[in-house]
């Protein structure tokens, strides 16, 4: 991007920039599903960053570079840290690293620099706390701040004790620690195993199955997650004192806490980069995931100088990996036909492994990023997969000007082409933008399976035993013909299936049956209405309480709600006003219990800011505001922006040549407040 950007174009570009990186924040923290590489979101980011830097008017405490980590889900009881949990400022590039150890020592002027460091592990942070030595308390990071409750979860680990040792060291009264929980290499590849044994979805990567383990509501299943958890921070100790990183790992190594082996005492940037390299040869080896280094001030009292900026401890330094990439060839490009009619290039790979996962497939989205990429069955590609994601064809390596290539003569095979008809049902294909869809939603066979299976998903009913292999078994079979159908299969039916015995026809049956009772949030999720996440699904069915007021909600009341925009009101109106829709949903609740307007917990992200909980409402123009901006700002502080003044509105905000707005608060005693006002409220917060 060009440094000659004005104010008007910054402002545009980083609501944009905000916008992606809030929706791919979301699929990668609350739904574990990430789209984009890391690479990829850290650029989004650095771009963001710089320019909030550039233009500090523009920086929203809602900016996603202002932000921990993502909202807690419902289910799990929300608690405050008892410190907050930070993040680290961190990068792949030397410089900044060597950049961080001057700022550190100048800041320090004169005092003896020592630094811990460690591996950066990649798995899901959790806080523990102990009191006189017992564990009461583990809870998620969630937003830094508070995180959610999941002590019986974390009981589960097996190397987290449950009592501290008391010897050789005394206990203290009260110890709260920060931990990695983390999946070993050996027993997520045995998970995903059977999770695909079961017909059910394997996880992207040990990170994703750590954390997704750590928020189950059933503890008996986290049992069965193989988790570890890493001890390697001190959020709060009373009792007894530690003075440094170095007598803290040791510490919690005494206390009978699982600490990692690799932390080493260093002086200089120089060492630090010797034991960067050293660690990155070996990171295969290592049997667990790391995705960089941490690099530590060792003096706990000099950290307190340094402080921290509003998400990261200046005492801290992640000098990240580059991520992994391997060499692969391409066998062949299927298209997969999903639950919404979007027809898939899926690249079919040797497989190969990166990072202790065996990568066979990789999404190629759609048949533009095919062509872009220039990729064809034969050719030889690299493919990401940067710790979290689903893994990525970066790009086609060109074998003839490779000179190491063991074909350079190869002949090119010819471009891949998006079939002209649904390869499920063979209805003629349409073309949207880049994508393909198989326009027959309601008789495509694959689409069902889709549907089914996502009818049936972790966020939705969650019907253990409905994974795509029985998705795909019920429709094959006829048994399942239509959404609703699911819930008339009775264990004689599912009996003959193959894979089926008595027992998991019963046990499937009976998981079915129990899920006819579910939450609206999760039903409506499940209908897999596109753009309709878990977030949105969970904030409709907070507003409007049952199910038939969603249904009937206009584009403009369901446009009101925070996080709902005019394409997805959109999406949700045709959804429900399509008559065969209609005709399905009826079916699908005569034979469901919908659970109904469950209290709404206060939402995590806005119960503590300074205008939770008020209404606003503008009238008249605010000449240094757009009407969007302003409302973003008071939105940032927790205020709900509505249209009407009531004795219930907080403030009326007013404007060059107002409207009646402004009599009727006058009227009603409504506080008044003109431009100036509104700047100093939302000003620095
Ligand atoms: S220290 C205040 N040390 O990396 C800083 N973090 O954004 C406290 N992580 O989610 C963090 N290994 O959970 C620290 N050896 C290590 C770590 C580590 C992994 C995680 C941390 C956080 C992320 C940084």
């Amino acid at each position: 991007m060009s440094t000659q950007i004005n104010r008007q174009q910054a402002a545009k570009r980083s609501a944009e920039l905000a916008e992606t990186l809030r929706h791919h924040e979301y699929l990668y923290h609350v739904k574990d599903a990430p789209t984009i590489s890391d690479a990829a979101f850290d650029a989004l980011f650095h771009e963001l960053k710089a320019l909030e830097e550039q233009f500090p008017e523009l920086l929203n405490p809602d900016s996603p570079t202002q932000r921990v980590g993502g909202p807690p889900l419902p289910g799990l009881e929300t608690v405050e840290h008892t410190a907050p949990m930070l993040s680290l400022d961190s990068s792949k590039d030397e410089t900044l690293l060597r950049r961080f150890d001057e700022r550190l020592r100048k800041a320090l002027s004169g005092a003896k620099i020592g630094y811990v460091v460690e591996p950066k592990l990649d798995g899901a942070a959790l806080e523990l706390v102990y009191e006189e030595g017992r564990l009461v308390r583990g809870v998620t990071r969630g937003d830094g701040r508070k995180g959610e409750e999941v002590t019986v979860n974390v009981r589960t680990i097996p190397s987290v004790p449950l009592r501290l040792r008391k010897d050789p060291r005394p206990v203290p009264r009260l110890l709260a620690l920060r931990a990695e929980v983390i999946m070993l290499a050996s027993a997520f590849e045995a998970l995903n195993e059977r999770l695909i044994q079961a017909g059910k979805e394997p996880f992207s990567n040990p990170r994703n199955a750590a954390a997704g383990a750590l928020r189950q509501l059933d503890s008996r299943i986290v049992a069965q997650r193989p988790l570890a958890a890493y001890v390697y921070d001190l959020l709060a100790i009373e009792g007894g004192e530690l003075t440094t990183q170095w007598e803290i790992l040791t510490a919690l190594g005494d206390w009978g806490l699982w600490v990692n082996p690799e932390p080493r005492r260093m002086a200089t940037v120089e060492e630090i980069l010797a034991y960067h390299q050293n660690l990155e040869a070996r990171r295969d080896d290592l049997g667990y995931e790391i995705d960089g280094i941490v690099i530590k001030l060792d003096d706990v009292e000099l950290r307190a100088t340094l402080g921290a900026t509003s998400h990261h401890p200046r005492w801290a330094y992640a000098f990240k990996f580059p991520p992994r990439r391997e060499v692969t060839r391409i066998l062949g490009i299927l298209a997969s036909v999903g639950r919404t009619g979007r027809v898939t290039p899926v690249a079919i790979m040797n497989p190969v492994e990166i990072g202790g996962v065996t990568v066979s497939r990789a999404t190629l989205h759609n048949r533009e990023e095919v062509a872009r990429k220039d990729v064809r069955v034969g050719d030889k590609v690299r493919v990401e997969r940067a710790g979290d994601v689903i893994p990525q064809v970066v790009e086609r390596i060109d074998e003839h000007s490779d000179e190491h290539s063991d074909d350079p003569d190869r002949e090119r095979s010819e471009p891949f082409q998006m079939p002209e008809t649904c390869p499920s049902c063979d209805t003629p294909l349409v073309e949207r933008g880049p994508f393909s869809i198989c326009p027959n939603t309601f008789a495509c066979p694959a689409q069902l399976v889709g549907r089914l299976f996502h009818f049936g998903s972790r966020h939705a009913l969650d019907i253990e035993g409905l994974g795509d292999e029985t998705a795909t078994l019920f429709v094959q079979t006829g048994l399942v013909k239509q959404l609703p159908d699911l819930f008339d299969l009775t264990p004689d039916q599912l009996l003959p299936l193959e894979g089926f015995a008595a027992k998991s026809a019963t046990n499937l049956a009976a998981a079915i049956e129990k899920a006819a009772h579910v939450e609206v949030a999760r039903f409506l999720f499940g209908l897999g209405i596109p753009e309709v996440g878990t977030t949105v699904a969970r904030d409709l069915a907070r507003h409007f309480g049952t199910f038939v007021a969603i249904r009937a909600a206009s584009e403009e009341e369901l446009t009101a709600i925070d996080g709902v925009g005019p394409r997805m009101s959109e999406e949700i109106t045709t959804f429900f006003a399509d008559s065969r829709n209609a005709e399905l949903l009826d079916r699908l609740l005569s034979k469901m219990q919908l659970i109904e307007n469950e209290p709404a917990p206060a939402s995590a992200e806005t119960e503590d800011l300074l205008l939770a909980g008020a209404k606003v409402v503008f009238t008249g123009g605010l000449p240094n505001f757009t009407r969007q901006e302003a409302k973003a700002k008071i939105e940032a502080l927790g205020a709900r922006v509505v249209s009407s003044v009531s004795k219930k509105t907080t403030y009326v905000i007013v404007g060059e040549d107002p409207g009646s707005k402004l009599a009727k608060a006058q009227k009603l005693g409504v506080e008044v407040l003109d431009e100036a006002g509104f700047e100093s409220l939302v000003r620095d917060r």
